[in-house]
């Protein structure tokens, strides 16, 4: 079964290199245009997109993500949730708006941002652009809240550098989808799962016929590395919540 959505949706991969190529403001438009079409949550459009073109706010961002590259990107987007606006509309009932700190309405934000990047990841791929999600924004949430002048109620959640590819990277390789979609039950894994076994298997093969970056690694190791990392990194994140007002009941 295949269309042209759908060979858009399992062609992608993110990519890191693009040439100098800058986006043009149609590019900009139809992107943040396909961003606004996804389903929000109770229709409350609870997020923002800042387009960031600055180069020395963009510089910082390289410096706080670690991803340089990001400067040299086509576009750069800056995804936050956002009960700010929703905030600004309704004056009269305290109830109302203390509901806009709470954990729910947070995470209603975050949901919003989510589903509109990823439209605008595959909207960008279908005209042939490239691009990489960044959560590594929230290396320094109160830099973020600073640089971008971000009010209460609003909060970073991630960046999305976008441009015209300058490399075409393997695909990495999916688990199959015994190990992630269930019928009626949750399913744990199994001690020495097959399964398992063989998709950690297809992630060595896959990271050592990668050009660069050559490495050994099963996916069960890949998860362990990735955990193993030092958490007092994100270590400002709750309070840079706490400070834009959420997660208050
Ligand atoms: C929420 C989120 C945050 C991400 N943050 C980063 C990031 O900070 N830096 C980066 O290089 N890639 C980031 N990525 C991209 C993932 O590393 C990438 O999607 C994953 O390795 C799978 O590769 P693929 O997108 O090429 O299939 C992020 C992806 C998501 C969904």
């Amino acid at each position: 079964m295949m269309n042209p959505t759908l060979t858009t949706l399992l062609n992608h991969r993110s990519i890191r290199h693009f040439t100098d190529e800058k986006l043009t403001a149609e590019e900009v438009t139809t992107l943040v245009d396909a961003a606004q079409h996804t389903p929000t949550s109770t229709f409350s459009q609870q997020y923002s997109i800042i387009s960031v073109t600055d180069p020395q706010k963009l510089a910082t961002l390289g410096n706080i993500t670690g991803h340089h590259w990001l400067e040299d990107a086509g576009h750069f987007f800056l995804f936050l949730a956002d009960q700010y606006r929703n905030s600004q509309l309704i004056t009269a009932t305290p109830r109302a708006i203390a509901n806009l700190h709470s954990t729910d309405k947070f995470l209603a934000g975050i949901f919003d941002a989510s589903i509109a990047v990823e439209a605008m990841v595959v909207a960008g791929e279908s005209l042939g652009l490239g691009s990489t999600i960044m959560g590594s924004v929230l290396n320094d949430a109160p830099q973020l809240i600073d640089l971008f002048h971000l009010p209460e109620l609003t909060f970073p959640v991630f960046g999305l550098a976008v441009g015209h590819p300058a490399e075409e990277p393997e695909q990495k390789p999916r688990m199959p989808q015994s190990l992630m979609h269930f019928t009626n039950d949750y399913q744990p894994l199994v001690a020495d799962d097959p399964t398992l076994a063989a998709y950690n298997q297809v992630i060595t093969d896959y990271y050592q016929s990668r050009g660069k970056q050559q490495r050994e690694e099963t996916f069960s190791h890949h998860i362990a590395t990735e955990l193993a990392r030092d958490p007092q990194q994100r270590a400002k994140l709750n309070q840079a919540l706490e400070y834009q007002g959420f997660l208050q009941k």
